[in-house]
């Protein structure tokens, strides 16, 4: 079993120097299960090394595929050998975004049996549109004990797919089935992320006609050959925003390398309206503080508005401003969690459904925390960076699903940070039981 681990911080360094960004999350766990697609290999690049890489490089394994570690960063996946088509319990549930595997392996084989992704700390996370989505495409999906059974009586045929909310992972997995399906497709009311642009992107770059991806009506036309590729993901927005706020937290200058500034233009809005001066270069963004960092209200949309994944980070730096904030979450059920452990670092932050109201204090205090979530564990990271004394943060797990070797990179910019064991609490003079447990999976993951 792999011993726990937590990050441990020595506050109130200045971070210095320059960081550069990883491949996309969110972008890469739908193109690694779009590989699925594919009538011939594919080199995928700037692939992150995050956990929730290893466990969809995993899953693509166990349904068959060749996958290589050929370069840094790059791998060559070979989806032809696949023969099995069901992702069983114990993959799904330690990775959220498993339920892309649907829609990719619907979209090549016309069938597959996927397990409902596991339970979610950010609330209820239902899967209706993504199921309505196939089910215009002529699926018929059946659900027995937690594993959804997907089949096609009669083929895959575009259709016009109208979602009843705004949401990424529908939209990706309609684009995912539509692909190779008969005919023409209309998403309408589709999500407009960066990594729902890259998905399309990947897929045109193999042959596939979808049009409109970044606008709210998607129009795929299906094809039957999807030839291979060599494609790079692009950079993870959200892991560039997490250390433009890493750096004003901590009144640092930092130069964020290989971003594209149109995809931070929300986050940069309302950290200039923090009072933090940032700099737009072709591929990069330098973040300073040179006055007092001012209170602010923000409400988190889909994009192109203020993203809820940057909402916990944003959060812990308006601790350190002046006056009193406020944030709507507009769009996630249950983000807020992580307030209590911030409260636990000296916060002033009233939760009241999905508003925060945040007195700034203007500092926070070291205290032992943990992360409940990925972006909560982010936000804990900055808090601790910016706090007088130690932070230690246990659950760390939550943190390496989604940024690459984070503390290694806080290291390079001037931060005091370890990643050390956790080693077993016993009561005094008791003697300590060692007891052997078998290998657990990962708590179920967002
Ligand atoms: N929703 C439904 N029915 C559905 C799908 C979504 O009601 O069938 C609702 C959700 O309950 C939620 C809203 O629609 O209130 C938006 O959900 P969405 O489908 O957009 O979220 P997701 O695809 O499950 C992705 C990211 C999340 C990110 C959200 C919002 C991936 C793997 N995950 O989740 O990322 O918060 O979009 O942008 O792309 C993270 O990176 O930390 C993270 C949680």
């Amino acid at each position: 079993m792999k011993t726990p681990e937590k990050f441990v911080i020595s506050g109130g360094r200045v971070l210095h120097g320059e960081v550069e960004i990883s491949g996309a999350k969110n972008a890469v766990v739908a193109i690694l299960p779009a590989t699925i697609l594919a009538d011939e290999p594919c080199i995928i690049e700037n692939v992150p090394e995050i956990s929730d890489v290893t466990i969809s490089i995993q899953i693509l394994r166990e349904l068959g595929a060749k996958v290589e570690f050929i370069a840094p960063h790059t791998y060559r996946i070979d989806t032809r050998s696949i023969r099995n088509h069901c992702v069983p319990y114990e993959s799904a549930r330690r990775m959220r975004a498993s339920y892309y595997f649907m829609g990719a392996l619907l979209g090549k084989f016309g069938h597959c049996r996927v397990s409902r992704p596991g339970g979610c700390p950010l609330g209820d996370r239902p899967i209706d549109q993504h199921m309505k989505a196939f089910a215009k495409l002529g699926a018929d999906c059946k659900q027995d004990r937690g594993m959804i059974d997907i089949t096609t009586p009669n083929g895959l045929k575009g259709n016009q797919i109208f979602f009843d909310c705004v949401t990424v992972g529908a939209t990706m997995n309609a684009i995912l089935a539509a692909v190779k399906a008969d005919g023409l497709t209309i998403i309408e009311n589709a999500a407009k992320e960066p990594h729902i642009v890259d998905l399309a992107s990947f897929l045109n770059s193999m042959g596939a006609d979808i049009m409109g991806a970044g606008t709210d009506t998607i129009k795929i036309r299906g094809v039957k050959y999807l030839r291979g590729t060599s494609y790079a993901v692009i950079p993870d927005q959200i892991e560039a925003g997490t250390y433009m706020v890493a750096a004003a937290a901590t009144g640092g200058d930092v130069l964020i390398k290989n971003v594209i500034p149109k995809h931070l233009e929300s986050i940069i809005s309302v950290m200039e309206k923090i009072g933090v001066k940032i700099e737009q270069f072709d591929d990069a963004v330098r973040v300073s503080v040179d006055g007092p960092l001012v209170k602010t209200s923000i409400k988190t949309r889909p994009h192109p508005g203020f993203p809820t994944d940057m909402q916990p980070q944003i959060s812990a730096l308006l601790c350190l401003a002046e006056g009193t904030s406020m944030i709507k979450e507009g769009v996630s059920e249950q983000r807020f969690q992580y307030v209590d452990e911030l409260r636990r670092m000296g916060a002033d932050i009233q939760v009241d459904g999905k508003v925060a109201v945040i007195e700034g204090t203007g500092k926070l205090t070291g205290a032992p925390v943990k992360a409940c979530d990925l972006r909560a564990g982010a936000a804990l990271m900055i808090a601790g960076l910016a706090a007088s004394g130690v932070t230690t943060i246990e659950d760390i797990y939550h943190i390496e699903r989604g940024y690459a070797d984070m503390e290694g990179k806080l290291r390079a910019l001037g931060a005091c940070i370890e990643k050390k064991p956790i080693t077993p609490v016993t009561k005094q003079n008791e003697p300590i039981i060692q007891e052997v447990q078998p290998e657990k999976p990962h708590q179920d993951a967002v």
